[in-house]
């Protein structure tokens, strides 16, 4: 049975990073004959562009048809004129939120090839390997009531609001206890409950859940504590699980252990597997177009994409190891590169990650 991937490659880098993990999955696709199909569409600025809206419904109508979505990056100060609603972020957030990809996988390994390109010392990220579950479709990002108002005294006053309920929490926290289970079985809950009662109830629901999963090792931290951890000792941790906000936060201090947020991929799933993939990293305007742009993380979320939704764990792992060795060989986009290697554009890069699961099929059918 064919499967369908919906491809967004959105805006600046988006279509670099994106041409790159297409090709990986092409290759993939002829190589393991996955029956894989791709449609493409537009989200973000290029979807403001054409259809004066970030994300039209003939979008939200392809994806509601695909299997996956592969998705680059959206928005730019091309775009930034425009009020809240029609910013590029704001497709970004709909179609997340329309499709119910509540469940936000952030990982952050460190990839040992790469041990001198973190800004931390090699011995305190050597060997990382954690999960950040993020809660995508509630929280902060999409509490209402929000708004700018005027106020009495004619000062603007911002507001948002912070909520969660016990449902929304019971099924990001499932979705965090079954990732430990077959990770370390540690998983720690980070909120404010110190200060803020959504989050209060957040600890309850999880803390309560804890008695289904026995095995699992519960902690809580408090997300101040929980970003200084990060970069003090983040091998403490294993999965780590919190709400919108503070997920967004705490995953780009991840990233950075592993040397570059380049390196960081991401799948955004639904109750029923399927999902949204794209780098953690945004659109970067400052070096769109020069080619530079590392497409690893894309060609990483391809994998999860494989893993996750299209039922090819194998073809995951081929993926992976294919990137490994890229790595092995030297090779490095400028955010990952230090002296002694090689630096190559997006394109070499993805066309070397493409020549190694090359070799690794003429090594297994010879
Ligand atoms: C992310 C991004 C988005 C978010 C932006 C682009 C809306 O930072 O995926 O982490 O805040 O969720
Ligand atoms: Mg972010």
């Amino acid at each position: 049975m064919s499967k369908r991937v919906l491809v967004l490659p959105g805006d600046n880098i988006g279509s670099e990073i994106v041409a790159e993990a297409v090709k990986v999955l092409e290759a993939i696709n002829r190589q393991r004959d996955l029956a894989i199909q791709l449609n493409w569409g537009v989200l973000g600025g290029a979807a403001l562009d054409t259809y004066g809206n970030p994300c039209p419904q003939e979008t939200l109508d392809s994806a509601r048809d695909a299997d996956a979505i592969l998705l680059g990056a959206v928005g730019g100060p091309q775009w930034d004129h425009y009020g809240r609603e029609l910013r590029p972020e704001s497709g970004l957030l709909r179609i997340r939120s329309e499709l119910e990809l509540f469940a936000n996988l952030r990982p952050a390994i460190m990839y040992p090839q790469l041990a001198g390109a973190s800004s931390l010392k090699p011995e305190v990220v050597a060997g990382l390997d954690i999960l950040i579950v993020r809660e995508l479709v509630g929280g902060i990002y999409f509490g209402e009531p929000r708004g700018i108002r005027t106020l009495d005294n004619g000062e603007r006053e911002g507001y948002n609001t912070y909520k969660y309920s016990e449902s929304e929490i019971r099924r990001i926290g499932k979705v965090a206890f079954e990732a430990a289970m077959v990770r370390d079985k540690r998983l720690c809950s980070v909120d404010k409950s110190n200060v803020l009662e959504a989050t209060i109830v957040w600890k309850d629901v999880i803390s309560e859940m804890a008695s289904d999963y026995p095995e699992v090792e519960l902690s809580h931290l408090y997300v101040d504590n929980a970003a200084m951890q990060l970069v003090r000792q983040p091998k403490q941790f294993d999965v780590l699980v919190t709400g919108n906000m503070f997920g967004d936060i705490l995953s780009d201090t991840a990233a950075m252990l592993t040397g570059s947020i380049g390196m960081l991929p991401s799948a955004s799933l639904d109750q029923y597997g399927g999902g949204m993939y794209e780098p953690c990293h945004g659109s970067a305007p400052d070096i769109a177009g020069q080619g530079i742009a590392n497409p690893l993380a894309t060609i990483l979320s391809v994998a999860m994409m494989l893993r996750y939704s299209l039922g090819s764990p194998d073809a995951a792992v081929i993926i992976e190891h294919a990137v490994s060795r890229v790595l092995d060989r030297g090779l490095r986009t400028t955010d990952i590169y230090t002296p002694g290697t090689e630096q190559v554009s997006t394109i070499a890069m993805g066309d070397a990650v493409v020549a190694e699961l090359q070799a690794a099929e003429l090594s297994m059918n010879g």
